[in-house]
Parts: structure tokens; sequence; C-alpha cells
């Protein structure tokens, strides 16, 4: 557990081995920021089509919900499927039509700031339900139903870290009751359209008939997993950085127009995703070694971007470091479609939080999240002052 609270030290000595090595499991472990970035942009570096998966152990893929609406969205779809069903959804999430929802999210902020004073859990408070009731809003989803996703998103994507036959059987029913929700939603947008990212992909449906509805379930439970899950990680993240660096802090509560970099800093600094994962389609040379065909390769993006090679003194947090190209959103055709939007929420929540409460600390002890692919809290006492 002190690893995922504290993975730096471990991936920096894996870095001096080399940067590439193979783990125990046969994976090639991933930790520079060069190779990290080929990785995750070069087209040789594929998810493992639907033929390999029987391969790497998924015989039964197919007759489990969760695995079966994984592998149905775009995060885990190559061309040219994972084209086909992003361009659905891109012109959303660019950076314009995101910063019209700029009022909306200060006012959530706002509001949940108001709500907050003494003794408080800042995942339960804050970090989890802005995002939340952003991608909500969004996607459509009624506001009364939202927080009920918490655990079911926690136990579906599971699957993303470890597939056993343990996690399948929480990933399993929570998959399943996701795609009955949001089937039933879907239902109701198509008779009663609305304003909402649910209804334009019922309304796609009606002009390219290849959609079907498993892909535009699984899509939708993706944007709305993905929606929140990691927003939550890099605001408990980042707060905790900003805590354990106050002159940092201040210099951000004093000067909002440090956001934009600050929370490039906070992504890099400590990133809410750490793993990408991929195979190879043919023959690549990595960091001087040539890896075969159909080899796992895994992307250390946590790894990468403390890279000294890249990055000047990269254990340090520094809001106003120039050039700041974290790995943190991954890159290439998978490059996080939500971006714009997880960027937005914090360069809004960070500095207002600070402001808000100057006196804030932590209190209590914290809960981690026991996972290697996503880093975060599961708990986060604080006091507001
Ligand atoms: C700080 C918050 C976030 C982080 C760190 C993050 C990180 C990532 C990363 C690393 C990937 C690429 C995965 C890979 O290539 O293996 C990704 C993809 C994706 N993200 Fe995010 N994400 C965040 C927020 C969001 C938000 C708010 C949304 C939704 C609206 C979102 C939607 C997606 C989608 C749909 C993909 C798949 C894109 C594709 O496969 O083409 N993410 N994200």
């Amino acid at each position: 557990m002190v690893g995922r609270e504290n993975p730096y030290p471990r991936y920096a000595r894996l870095r001096e081995i080399s940067p590439i090595v193979r783990a125990d499991d046969g994976a090639l472990v991933v930790t520079g920021y060069d190779e990290c970035t080929t990785v995750v942009r070069d087209g040789r570096f594929v998810h493992p089509p639907a033929e390999m998966l029987a391969f790497l152990g998924f015989a039964d893929w197919e007759d489990h919900p969760a695995l079966r609406q994984m592998f149905t969205t775009m995060l885990l779809l190559n061309p040219p499927d994972h084209t086909r069903l992003r361009r659905l959804v891109s012109s959303a999430f660019t950076p314009r039509r995101v910063q019209t929802l700029r009022p909306v999210i200060e006012t959530l902020v706002d509001d949940l700031l108001d709500a907050m004073s003494g003794d408080v859990d800042f995942v339960e408070s804050f970090a989890f339900p802005l995002p939340v009731e952003v991608i909500g809003e969004l996607l459509g989803v009624p506001e009364a139903d939202r927080a009920q996703f918490r655990t079911l998103v926690r136990d579906w994507t599971q699957v993303l870290e470890v597939i056993t036959p343990a996690v399948l059987a929480r990933a399993d029913p929570a998959a399943a009751m996701i795609r009955d929700y949001l089937a039933e939603l879907l239902d109701e947008r198509r008779r009663f359209p609305a304003d909402d990212l649910l209804s334009a992909l019922a309304q796609a449906q009606t002009t390219d008939e290849r959609l079907t509805d498993d892909e535009i379930l699984a899509n939708a439970a993706l944007l709305f997993a993905a929606g929140f899950e990691t927003t939550t990680g890099l605001l408990a993240n980042g707060l905790v950085a900003l805590l354990d660096h106050p002159e940092q802090a201040a210099a951000l509560a004093a000067q909002p127009e440090l956001a934009p970099s600050g929370v490039e800093e906070l992504l890099r600094f400590d990133s809410p995703v750490h793993l990408s994962s991929r195979v190879t389609a043919e023959p690549v040379e990595l960091a001087g070694l040539t890896v075969g065909a159909g080899e796992r390769v895994v992307a250390y993006l946590g790894a990468g971007n403390h890279d000294p090679a890249r990055f000047a003194d990269p254990d340090q947090l520094r809001l106003d470091r120039a050039d700041n190209a974290p790995l943190s959103f991954g890159g290439g055709i998978h490059y996080c479609l939500g971006a714009p939007l997880a960027r937005l929420e914090a360069q809004i929540a960070f500095p207002a939080l600070l402001r808000r409460f100057p006196e804030l600390s932590r209190s209590g002890r914290a809960e981690h999240r026991d996972s290697l692919s996503i880093k975060g809290f599961l708990s986060l006492p604080v006091r507001t002052g």
C-alpha cells in the first residue's frame, strides 16, 4: 500500500535500471517520458483486437457484462471503430464548447464551498460531487440518480486494472446495473429528447444505422465514469500537493491567473491515472530494445511525469513550471477526450477553494485507493479553518 501512496521512489529505481523492463507477468514496463510518449502515440501500439483477447486469457470475455461493455468503449477499440465512436461525441468536448460551462461550474463550486464547514471529508463534500454533477448535467443523468454511480463505477472499472474471478464477481453486476439504468434513460430520451449528450447519441443513431445500442450504452457509461472517477483524483491529489507546499498554495490563492500552469503541474506532480496498456501490432524498437509483435507494453504515465531527463527537479512542485507537458491525459488517438473539461473544473476549483479557506488543513487519516492504475483517495479528512 505504501508503494501506492508514494510510488515515485520505486519508479525512479526502475527507470535507473532501464526505461523499459520486463515484469514477472511478461509485460514490458515503460517508465521513461520519451518511451511512454511513443507507446501512447505510435500507431504500432494498439489495443488487443477481439481475436487476441482469448489469447491473453480472456477466452470467455463476451460472457462477462463488465468485459463486453468495456471492450465496446472507444477507450479499448482501434480504428476504424474507435474513430467512428469518438467522432460522435468529440464536438461536445472541444475547449470552446467546454468554456460555455464555466458559469455552471463556478456556481457549483460556490455552492459546494458554502456547504463545507469544520471537519469534512474532502472527497465526499467536494472532489466527488463537483465532477459528477458536471458530467451528469452534460450527459443528462438526473441529479437524484448520480451518487449511486460512485461505487458502481469503481466496481466496473476495476477490470481495467486486474481481471480475476473476484473482480468479475463485483464488476459484472455493476456493469449490468449501469447498462440497465442507461438503457431506460436512452429509451426515455428517444421519446422525449432533451438538450443533453444522451439525446444527441440517440439522434445520431437515427442517421447512422451502424451504431448499435450496445455501442451507445457502453460509451455513455464510459463518459460518465471517466467524467468523475479521474477528476475526483485530480482534485484530491492536487489539494494534498498544495497543502504540502503552503508557499505554492498561497501563490495560487493570490494569483488565480497561475491556475492554468498550476493545474498542469498538479497533473504532472501526482497524476490520477498511472497506467496505459497496449500490445504491439508489429515489431518495434523502443529504447534500443526490439519488442516483438504481440507483446504487452504498459506505459507508466506517473513515472514518465517524474523523468529527470524531461523535467528539471521532477519531485518538486512548481506551479509556474514552463514547458510542462505531462503524460497524465495520455496521447495520440486516445488522448483524453475530457481533458478540457477536467482542466476547467480544476482551474476554477483550486483558487476558489484556497481563497475561501486560507486555513484549510488535513485532519485525520486519509484512505488511499487500492489501485495501481488510478491514484487517488477514498476519503480525505480536512478542516476548513
Ligand atoms: C483529471 C482528469 C482526467 C484524467 C487524468 C484522464 C486521463 C485519461 C487518459 C490517460 C486517457 C487515455 C487512456 C489510454 O490511452 O490508455 C483518457 C482517455 C479518455 N478520457 Fe480522460 N481523464 C480525465 C478526465 C476525463 C473527463 C472529465 C472525461 C469525460 C468527459 C474523460 C473522458 C475520457 C475518454 C472518453 C477517454 C477515451 C478516449 C479515447 O479512447 O479516444 N476523461 N483519459
